[in-house]
């Protein structure tokens, strides 16, 4: 953008995970809304606070309360809360958090995106892979109801799109797994690239 300059800050990314002792980075939840991504993120996130890692947890529902409040569900306001959250996520890492990041983000391009301002370095895709009629019969939120009841217009996997994830880091399948196992399979995932090289 014109007439802005970027200041040259000295303290940076390095020093900041040189303090926490630990690298940075995101990891992105997707799958349908009552797959069960707050639900991993969250027990994610408690494994790696008893690690002693710097963590923040960033979810669509939260989001579009305050943030991005005035954004609905047409794909192109869906896009402009994956950018916003995304850029979020990314100063997060700036910071020296691990950031876990819960949000549908229903398109292969929501998702190249997300990848693409994160950088693909610092990005961990997620897929929660639980099937519609699971999370339709589980209806945590009693969302699926009201999109079956023409209430809620633009509902994922009602009537509008959900593309699986064609190659994701790691795929969860919470039918066949339990919640725990899952996360602890998540957490193996992440020591690795937690390590100061
Ligand atoms: S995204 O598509 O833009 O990535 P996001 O994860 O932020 O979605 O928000 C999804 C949450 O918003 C759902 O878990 C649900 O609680 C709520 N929601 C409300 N309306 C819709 C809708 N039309 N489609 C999907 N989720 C909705």
């Amino acid at each position: 953008m014109s007439n802005i300059q970027t200041f040259n800050f000295s303290l940076g990314r390095k020093e900041r995970n040189k303090l926490n002792n630990h690298t940075s980075f995101v990891v992105w939840f997707t799958g349908l809304s009552g797959s069960g991504k707050s639900t991993l993120a969250n027990m994610v996130e408690r494994l790696l606070y008893e690690a002693k890692v710097r963590t923040f947890v960033l979810d669509g529902d939260s989001l579009r309360n305050g943030l991005n409040k005035d954004l609905n569900f047409s794909t192109k306001e869906r896009e402009e809360n994956l950018r916003v959250a995304a850029e979020v996520a990314k100063i997060l890492v700036n910071s020296g958090s691990v950031v876990l990041a819960s949000f549908i983000s229903p398109k292969h391009t929501h998702r190249d995106m997300v990848k693409e301002i994160i950088g693909k370095d610092d990005f961990i895709e997620v897929f929660v892979n639980t099937s519609l009629e699971t999370c339709e019969e589980r209806d945590v939120k009693g969302l699926y109801k009201k999109a079956r009841a023409g209430e809620i217009k633009n509902f994922t996997g009602i009537d509008s799109p959900y593309e699986k994830p064609l190659n994701p880091d790691i795929e969860i399948n919470t039918e066949r797994e339990n919640l725990e196992e899952a996360a602890q399979r998540i957490l193996k995932l992440l020591q690795k690239k937690l390590e100061l090289k």
